[in-house]
């Protein structure tokens, strides 16, 4: 589909149905594209008005693309929109690939000047292609895949390939897109049970190439557990011990050039050393009698906007968790705004924001009064 300005459509129709997908799921998208004349101009050829004349498809093709790009830069959004925004932010790298290695003009004046390039044939048909991805996407759900595929585009657009390649034990797939949301909260964020600090460098990363002004602190013993599981768990003394793997001094080296500070011994002592607000908290610590201290003790840096993440909420090898954990939520210190065993079983992650004030008492010996 190239003319001489650049885009013609082949099939008008066909991309009336892309322009109609591609609208129905921007519009779902927080912040969306409303304001943006773009977006306007898609819409109307959602409708199938300005599909006629050459010069009329070939500003189409460039809203659709402008709009392709805004989407992707729009990066976080809501979470039946991830997949969506993977998407876009894909098939845009694609085409920016493309029209470099096709030495086209800036894509910002294809819509005034139209295309040159070294191809146009070349560069129109991966428009095409991108067009008719479009149409096969389907309603997007608040699914497992969904935010998989949008935490893999994301890593793969802003963390670099030494960092993104590196694998951590927490599933980072559901953490970041939570980690996201909660980056316009003020405060910092803390992760207590960082093990080798793998999740730690990848998110202070992505919270720097994002441009949020966050410290991020990583806390652990750097020797494994001190106590067995009083519940007669499988982690006892030295689990998760790495002596071939110094992570404090890899934070350490990282903290150089990313806001993370690694907090070496045990959490329940040393998170008294976080004075400031916090935004987002993950809780990695694998027993109730160790995550119940860490999390009064920073109860106050807590707003009721501050998301607060808990992993292995029910996984066999860590028994105390869940009840640990049943038992904020039935005081009514904590609610649950996302369970994830309800879109993947087996993965154990819950993330809570803070409804009330934190029980009395210490973990086992409460005597909770359900609240309401
Ligand atoms: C399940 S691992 C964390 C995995 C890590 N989040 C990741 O993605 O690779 C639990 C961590 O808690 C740490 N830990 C255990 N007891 C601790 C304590 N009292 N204070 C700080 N860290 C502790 C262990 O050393 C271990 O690294």
């Amino acid at each position: 589909m190239a003319s001489k300005f650049g885009f013609a459509l082949s099939d008008p129709e066909a991309f009336q149905s892309t322009a109609r997908i591609f609208v129905a799921c921007a519009s779902r998208m927080k912040p969306g594209l409303a304001d943006r004349p773009s977006f306007n101009l898609l819409k109307a050829a959602a409708d199938g008005s300005r599909l006629l004349d050459a010069k009329g498809q070939h500003a189409t093709v460039c809203a659709f693309l402008d709009c392709l790009k805004h989407v992707s830069e729009q990066g976080v959004s809501t979470p039946e929109t991830y997949t969506f925004v993977a998407k876009c932010s894909e098939y845009d790298r694609y085409l920016d690939h493309k029209a470099v290695e096709y030495r086209a003009n800036l894509r910002a004046d294809w819509s005034s000047q139209s295309l040159k390039s070294d191809n146009n044939t070349v560069l129109a048909r991966v428009v095409d292609e991108i067009a008719m991805h479009m149409r096969a996407f389907s309603e997007p759900a608040l699914s497992y895949q969904s935010l998989v595929d949008y935490t893999h585009a994301r890593i793969g657009a802003l963390v670099p390939a030494e960092i993104a390649d590196m694998r951590q034990e927490a599933n980072i797939a559901l953490i970041l897109p939570f980690l996201e949301r909660s980056l316009t909260v003020p405060g910092d964020v803390a992760e207590f049970g960082c093990f080798r600090g793998i999740l730690s460098v990848k998110l202070a990363w992505l919270i720097k190439a994002l441009g949020f002004h966050k410290h991020y602190y990583a806390f652990d013993t750097f020797h494994g557990f001190e106590i067995d599981d009083p519940a007669g768990g499988a982690l006892g003394i030295g689990a998760f011990r790495d002596d071939a793997f110094n992570a404090f001094n890899f934070l350490t080296q990282w903290s150089r050039i990313l806001p993370l500070t690694p907090i070496k011994g045990d959490a329940t002592k040393t998170c008294a050393q976080l004075t400031g607000p916090l935004s987002f908290v993950w809780l990695d610590l694998d027993m109730g009698v160790l995550m119940d201290p860490v999390l009064q003790r920073i109860w106050p840096l807590c707003s009721a906007d501050t998301i607060i993440g808990v992993d292995d909420v029910g996984r066999p090898e860590t028994p105390t968790v869940a009840p640990w954990l049943e038992e904020m939520v039935t005081a009514g210190a904590l609610e649950t705004v996302f369970n994830s065993d309800e879109i993947a079983p087996n993965t154990f992650i819950r993330f809570l924001r803070k409804k009330g004030p934190f029980p009395e008492g210490t973990f086992g010996e409460r005597r909770i009064v359900p609240q309401r």
